[in-house]
């Protein structure tokens, strides 16, 4: 079975637009910022494609384009800016950033309440704690697929391929807190193939073209594919060689189409999240 992310995210979004209203009935209107930094081609696809997101279902966007040259110095000024403006509700800023800058040290600049990504440290911790307010966007579209598609995580082997601070790392606590067997695997991994083939569920977001194959997955494994990867004509595939593995697994999400909408419909949630928590407006359990 396909997993159709993107009319998931459809309908995800179209609740969400019911609480944007709500929130405009009290005067509040959503509000993100939207940060690049440099030329990019990638991010800049990615920062319009959020920026149209937003304005399909209510949310103002206000973007901030600086040049290449941008100091660290001056991209942390416009955080604490940011911070302190009480009309912006969450902060994005899109990575990758110029290499002079410290990716890790914007993360913190970042008010942990208005932290949409949820990059910050100190949210991080928390999710590590177990609250789970507020989610990284790719792992917590993931955990609404499990959610939407009723897969039980309860005891079953989840082998996470990708250890990043944005995907691999938040997803297996999320993952371990929805009561999976976690194993968290990488390109140091010894016996990758084998450890696979012991997986309920794959979840991977290594960034390498068709790299699990059908001698790595055994019959009725979910296959979720985080990657976005380019083909030499300028397609794009996953990192499951989909047309492969598709009729050995349960449940497999394609890509485009799967993961990727997920993503951009929990950056919107996340927005909403944040805006609430600034208005001391309760967070309904079913959101999380
Ligand atoms: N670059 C790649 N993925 C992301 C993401 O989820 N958020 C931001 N800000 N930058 C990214």
């Amino acid at each position: 079975m396909i997993i159709d992310g993107k009319s998931i995210a459809e309908k995800i979004k179209n609740d969400l637009k019911t609480e944007i209203l709500e929130l405009k009935s009290k005067g509040i209107i959503p509000t993100l910022a939207v940060v690049l930094v440099g030329e990019n081609s990638a991010s800049k696809i990615y920062v319009r494609n959020k920026k149209k997101a937003c304005e399909e279902i209510g949310i103002y966007s206000e973007e901030f384009n600086l040049p290449e040259n941008t100091s660290e110095d001056e991209l942390i000024d416009l955080i604490e800016k940011l911070n302190s403006n009480s009309d912006i509700n969450g902060i994005l800023v899109q990575l990758p950033l110029p290499l002079h800058i410290n990716e890790k040290k914007i993360a913190e600049a970042i008010d942990p309440i208005k932290d949409v990504d949820v990059f910050n440290p100190i949210n991080t911790g928390r999710l590590i704690s177990g609250d789970t307010t507020l989610i990284p966007c790719t792992p917590k579209g993931i955990a609404e697929l499990f959610d939407y598609e009723k897969i039980s995580l309860k005891g079953k082997h989840c082998v996470i391929i990708g250890r990043s601070n944005i995907v691999g790392k938040p997803l297996a606590m999320l993952m371990l807190q929805k009561d999976a067997t976690v194993t968290i695997c990488h390109s140091k991994t010894k016996n990758l193939e084998k450890i696979c083939q012991n997986a309920d569920i794959i979840i991977a977001a290594i960034g390498k073209p068709k790299f699990i194959t059908k001698n790595m997955v055994k019959n009725g494994c979910v296959i979720i594919d985080v990657g976005i990867n380019r083909n030499k004509d300028g397609t794009i595939c996953g990192d499951a060689d989909f047309d492969e593995v598709k009729d050995i697994a349960s449940y497999i999400t394609p890509v485009p189409g799967g993961v990727g909408p997920m993503t951009i419909a929990m950056l919107l949630e996340n927005t909403i999240i944040t805006t609430k928590m600034q208005n001391n407006i309760d967070i309904k359990k079913g959101e999380i």
